[in-house]
């Protein structure tokens, strides 16, 4: 392109007020012909990301690819209505991939066909969760310590679906029987277009680092596209992981509830722009808006639970976040909810200190934190 082609492309998109063209760093990938643009995934999370979380977090900007929450294929199989309406998405969120987890290779069968049918772009198979109901039945990060039923699995779906397979997994079942690599080769073989490891094994549960350093290997080891979750809470985390291990994608799951912008901001720091800041106002209009999203899906009562779930998270670092969440604990009705979010916006904006925020002997009451797939199945 000519430099006055060029000045003129740019003079135009000023002009429409779209951002200056530029080559990304990490550029998309592809699973089969799915684009995956940006290459950042909205990790699955059981018990949040739901059809309103998802709503919420893609109109924040700059997700490539969203995943339900991993959805029972007892369940599915069963017509468990919660099952069912786990697996409702937006036309906007596409690519989608409804994630399914199980260890009976004939109920795995039905409901990938299931989510193929209500329209899936991709069907993810769950080999992480470390939930002992799951894994007792084989599911989850059991799939992982029975590596042959994973292959029976994995070769059944294939022929039952069209869409791309892909899967997530863990390092291994325990520290000492560590196997994604190999279970990763076996997944390739089998015809999964897409593996993401989460680098901890089962045993490790939550605790410590993710290792990053096996996402490498595997991206060494296999061609199908690979992508990295764990620990990932800031844009110089993302590019680091993409350094260091050549990955495809980066998912991020509890980060986006502390920064739901996280995804933008990494992409406009990959496209060279200038990265995007929430003002005070966007975060109040992000904690209406969803409030709003959840009760248009909901009764009030789970809105209202969900809503001080995010919240816990969300004002974590806030100017007087601790007793605005304190006080969020202490509401129980929608308009009480309403009155705190006005209330602890307007004196922050004010500069005024909001109900004591001074005392740093306060307690910090917030509902329990939701960090894994375990809280959300009960
Ligand atoms: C509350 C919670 C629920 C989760 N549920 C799922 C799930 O349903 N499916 C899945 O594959 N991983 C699940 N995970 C694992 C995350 O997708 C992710 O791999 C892990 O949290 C590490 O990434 P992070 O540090 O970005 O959160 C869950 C994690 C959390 C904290």
């Amino acid at each position: 392109m000519s430099t006055i082609e060029t000045a003129v492309l740019l003079e135009r998109e000023a002009a429409t007020g779209n951002p200056p063209h530029s080559t990304p760093k990490i550029p998309p990938f592809k699973i089969r012909n799915i684009t995956i643009d940006p290459p950042l995934v909205l990790s699955p999370m059981a018990g949040v990301t739901d059809v309103a979380f998802r709503a919420l977090l893609k109109r924040c900007g700059g997700i490539g690819l969203t995943v339900s929450e991993f959805i029972s294929v007892e369940g599915l199989t069963r017509s468990n209505p919660k099952s069912k309406r786990q697996m409702r998405f937006h036309e906007y969120e596409r690519p989608f991939a409804v994630q399914i987890f199980g260890g009976q290779v004939e109920r795995m069968c039905m409901a990938a066909a299931m989510a193929q049918e209500i329209g899936a772009d991709i069907l993810d198979i769950n080999c992480g969760c470390p939930a002992p109901k799951v894994v007792k039945h084989g599911g989850g990060s059991g799939l992982l310590r029975d590596v042959p039923r994973l292959e029976i699995i994995l070769r059944e779906l294939r022929k039952v679906v069209t869409i791309p397979l892909t899967i997530k997994i863990r390092a291994g079942f325990t520290d000492s029987t560590i196997n994604a690599l190999e279970v990763a080769r076996l997944a390739e073989d089998c015809g999964v277009e897409h593996i993401a490891l989460h680098g901890r094994t089962k045993e490790q549960g939550y605790r410590g680092l993710a290792n990053w350093d096996l996402v490498r290997q595997i991206k060494e080891a296999v061609k199908v596209p690979v992508s990295g979750s764990g620990d990932v809470t800031s844009i110089e985390g993302a590019f680091e992981k993409w350094h260091e291990t050549g990955c495809d994608g980066i998912l991020i799951g509890r980060g986006a509830m502390q920064n739901p912008w996280i995804f933008r901001q990494i992409d406009d720091a990959n496209h060279g722009r200038e990265v995007f800041q929430p003002t005070l106002e966007d975060k109040r209009a992000l904690l209406l808006e969803y409030f709003d999203l959840l009760r248009e899906d909901m009764p009030e009562l789970p809105a209202i639970g969900r809503m001080k779930q995010l919240a816990g998270h969300f004002t974590k670092g806030l100017l007087g976040g601790s007793r605005f969440r304190t006080a969020l604990y202490h509401s129980h009705t929608v308009a009480e909810i309403l009155t705190r979010i006005d209330e602890y916006f307007d004196h922050v904006r004010e500069g005024r200190m909001y109900m004591g925020e001074e005392d740093a002997a306060m307690e910090d009451m917030t509902e329990p934190v939701l960090d894994s797939c375990e809280a959300a199945i009960g």
